[in-house]
């Protein structure tokens, strides 16, 4: 048996008719308390499995009616395999996988050089022709991708945060850029391509700085402050003459409040993309591992998108990305209201509360078997009961052992 901390222990309590007590004679379940006849007698003392019932069933349903009892109370106790949980997930997340890996690794392999090349002081526009045709083709993946989410979460395992994190802004302001013009596949193209160049200006911050584990100072922050105008400076530098892309790379760090840099512009001086380029930069930067931080939950993620709204980020396009992930981000572990228990692995519908679920244990506590997936867009008779948070923290949910 795998260790201990690997499984989540789970119970259910419930009173089920006696109509229903064969249908749990295969499930891990048992008689929460005391079945007792008015005479006193214990018919069915509590803690007896169900599943020892199965020769004597009959005999007891006839002897429960005969006492005038219609329903016993029962209540299931199982454990979920947390690594088998994420395995499935896995298996979930390949299956539904829009961009191929290999032009993800291709793309921060590039940037990654890139950046070398700046930090080297080499200048050399054919650097820049060559991510920004690396952006269009990434920007005519994501046009086509119902769901971006899935393949950030992939791409996450290289170390190389700025590469990868670009890669993922890419990505991500493209694809909120399709939702939200999609007649103008143009606006989607400069996400990407901005999305790939927008953080090349940290090349000329000290490394030091950017690394750095603890809180910066003051000057600290000023310095860094300034790659939004070092990449701006060095994509002219390299020909880039798109305006749109150039606002992204600029104006990825401003704030509707004006609160922002460099140009402190409030809502109506951003251009629509440094707003789109925004929501995916503090996105993913919230839910990547960096140096100084674990990733956040990105259900939690959600939640700072959302409370920043109006003052840091702009309302339309928090509410695209919120429509394409759902409350609930995959790989977020949830139980039904019918009790049963499954990871999110996306949203198809409009509801937000309403995502695909793989399910794992079913509303009888019984383990599913294969591949199993609700749609709750599609299926209204059953919704989201509450949130575990994700796979690896379903144990802070779930009551000690001794539940019997
Ligand atoms: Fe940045």
């Amino acid at each position: 048996m795998p260790p201990e901390m690997n499984f989540a222990e789970r119970v259910t309590k419930r009173r089920i008719s006696l109509g229903e007590l064969r249908e749990y004679l295969s499930t891990p379940a048992y008689v929460a308390e005391d079945v007792v006849a008015s005479s006193g007698v214990v018919l069915l003392p509590r803690g007896t499995e169900l599943a020892a019932l199965v020769s004597s069933v009959e005999d007891v349903e006839k002897n429960l009616r005969r006492w005038g009892i219609f329903s016993i109370p029962i209540i299931f106790r199982n454990s979920i395999n947390i690594q088998e949980m994420e395995g499935i997930l896995k298996t979930a997340e390949a299956n539904l996988m829009r961009v191929d890996p290999e032009l993800a690794r291709n793309t921060v392999e590039q940037v990654s050089n890139v950046y070398g090349r700046i930090v080297e002081g080499i200048i050399d526009p054919e650097d820049y022709a060559n991510l920004a045709n690396q952006g269009r083709t990434l920007a005519r993946e994501v046009a086509q991708a119902p769901q971006v989410m899935l393949c950030l979460g992939r791409v996450r395992s290289w170390d190389e945060y700025t590469y990868v994190h670009s890669l993922n802004v890419a990505l991500l302001g493209g694809f909120l850029a399709s939702r939200l013009y999609p007649d103008q596949p143009d606006i989607a193209e400069s996400l990407s391509v901005g999305g790939i160049l927008h953080d090349l200006g940290k090349a000329h911050v000290p490394r030091a700085i950017l690394n750095k584990p603890g809180p910066l100072t003051k000057e600290e922050f000023e310095i860094i402050k300034k790659h939004s105008e070092y990449g701006e400076e060095l994509a002219i530098a390299n020909g880039i003459t798109d305006v749109r892309v150039l606002s992204v790379v600029r104006g990825h760090h401003e704030r509707c409040n004006g609160e922002g840099y460099p140009d402190r512009f409030t809502k109506e001086q951003i251009r629509k993309e440094a707003k789109i380029a925004a929501v995916a930069d503090v996105f993913d930067a919230l839910t990547a591992k960096r140096v100084y931080k674990e990733p956040i939950d990105s259900r939690v993620a959600v939640s700072m998108m959302i409370d920043n709204t109006g003052t840091h980020f702009a309302p339309e396009v928090v509410r695209v990305l919120l429509m394409s992930i759902g409350l609930y981000p995959p790989g977020t572990a949830v139980e039904l209201s019918d009790g049963s228990l499954g990871a999110v692995i996306g949203a198809k519908g409009k509801d937000l509360m309403r995502p695909q679920v793989l399910l794992q244990i079913d509303s009888m506590g019984r383990k599913v078997e294969g591949v199993k997936v609700v749609d709750l867009s599609e299926d209204p008779s059953l919704y989201v009961q509450r949130s575990l948070q994700d796979v690896g923290k379903l144990e802070a949910y779930f009551p000690s052992k001794q539940a019997l």
